[in-house]
């Protein structure tokens, strides 16, 4: 049976879901501050769950607390095509990065419901723990677990600065599911995401087909020196951590302003010292950094500057220097089958339709080893992200989200 015309995304019905995830661990005005695992993602969650529950899908929860909700199929014994994103936030995001992505997977499926349409194969949305990696460390744990890039026992010992694990916050909300042995197969993944840039929203496109991702590299490196007194220390012996930290910072930074002209970007995010008081020399510090580009031999040159940049901070400020985190991500990862199955259900419906790449990190990077992916883009205003200010309109995604349902469908039942 195909699609009925009367099939639908209802803009409002996925809008007050939207306006009832932003009433759920509020920051600044109009932002969230719901970081992965803490008592506001336990609630949102929560209500994630039931509103799955009531579309009648059946919920599973896995060892990491990724939560996967199933819509039979009329063949259920073939593997699902798959919709997800995250509910988790930065601290003072916005109300739609990655939350957009999984409210519209369950518009999508109440849509169907709404046409009483039953596609082939099953359908499954996901919520995925812990993708903004703001509370722990590295982004995206969840769906690097699913798809074996991290491992449980690894994952559930990230910890957040008050020193809680992963795992024993998992314990406390009550999101520790079933353990996985390997990841099941599935048909293919559809991830719906604002862009978190510019482009589509000052060009004037409605649709982003995602090609590809900026070709990132990120680490976590750890200094260690000595302690002492700020006036009497002789200045040779010193060996300040947080110098060592801060020449990082300012070395990261200008690979950043080098590369700015062929659209790099370099960052240190954070920084952050022991004791990091006045009169004492820190003897800990530990910097969070990543270069990203859209070329990948760039994307190579710059993780090799920041990575000797380390090397030589720390020297020069007499530290022992330790890489205690890396990850890489992006390039060329997504199936053509299914950024051509994007383009042209984009196209098909009429919409004003840019290729673009990603800049920012996405669960469905670690899918995409595992399963045919493809991500679809909706404008946000100015590209702001990550930000309270974070806007979308209706108007903004629902041509995302309409595609989203057929090109969902379209590969459900063939
Ligand atoms: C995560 O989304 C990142 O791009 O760092
Ligand atoms: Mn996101
Ligand atoms: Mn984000
Ligand atoms: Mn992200």
């Amino acid at each position: 049976m195909s699609l009925p015309a009367s099939a639908r995304i209802d803009i409002e019905r996925f809008w007050a879901t939207i306006e009832r995830s932003a009433e759920i661990g509020t920051g600044r005005p109009g932002g969230l501050s719901r970081l992965a695992l803490s008592d506001s993602d336990k609630e949102m969650r929560d209500v994630f769950v039931g509103w799955c529950r009531e579309a009648g899908l059946s919920v599973r929860i896995d060892a990491i607390g990724n939560i996967f909700a199933r819509r039979p199929g009329l063949d259920d014994s073939l593997p699902p095509v798959v919709m997800g994103s995250h509910l988790d936030t930065q601290v003072n995001g916005g109300r739609f990065d990655g939350i957009a992505g999984v409210l519209g997977g369950l518009e999508v499926i109440r849509a169907l419901d709404a046409a009483g349409h039953r596609t082939r194969r099953p359908l499954e949305l996901v919520n995925w723990t812990n993708e903004e990696g703001s509370r722990f460390s590295p982004p995206m744990v969840g769906s690097g677990c699913f798809t074996g890039v991290y491992t449980l026992d690894w994952a559930r010992e990230r910890r957040d600065d008050d020193g809680k694990s992963m795992g024993e916050e998992l314990d406390r909300i009550g999101y520790t599911g079933e353990t996985q042995t390997a990841p099941p197969p599935l048909d293919s993944y559809f991830e719906f995401h604002i862009e978190q840039g510019p482009i589509l929203d000052r060009e004037g496109f409605q649709v982003g087909v995602v090609t590809g991702g900026f070709a990132s590299t990120g680490m976590i490196v750890e200094f260690r020196g000595e302690t002492a007194h700020t006036g009497p220390w002789p200045m040779e012996k010193r060996r300040n951590a947080l110098a060592a930290g801060a020449r990082l910072l300012t070395a990261v930074d200008d690979l950043g302003w080098e590369f700015a002209g062929s659209g790099g970007k370099a960052t240190a995010a954070r920084l952050v010292a022991w004791p990091n008081k006045a009169g004492i020399i820190s003897d800990w510090a530990q910097v969070t950094c990543d270069v990203r580009h859209a070329d990948p031999e760039a994307g190579a040159v710059m993780a090799e500057r920041m990575l000797r940049a380390a090397h030589e901070a720390g020297a020069r400020a007499n530290c022992e220097v330790a890489i205690l985190d890396s990850w890489r991500w992006g390039g060329k990862v997504f199936a053509e089958e299914m950024i051509g199955l994007v383009r042209e259900t984009a196209l098909g419906r009429g919409y004003s339709t840019r290729d673009i790449l990603s800049q920012a990190g996405h669960d469905a990077y670690f899918l995409a080893r595992h399963t045919p992916s493809a991500m679809i883009f909706a404008p946000c205003k100015n590209g702001i992200t990550h930000n309270n200010n974070e806007l979308c309109t209706r108007e903004d995604l629902a041509p995302g989200l309409d595609v989203l349902l057929r090109a969902v469908v379209a590969r459900a039942d063939r």
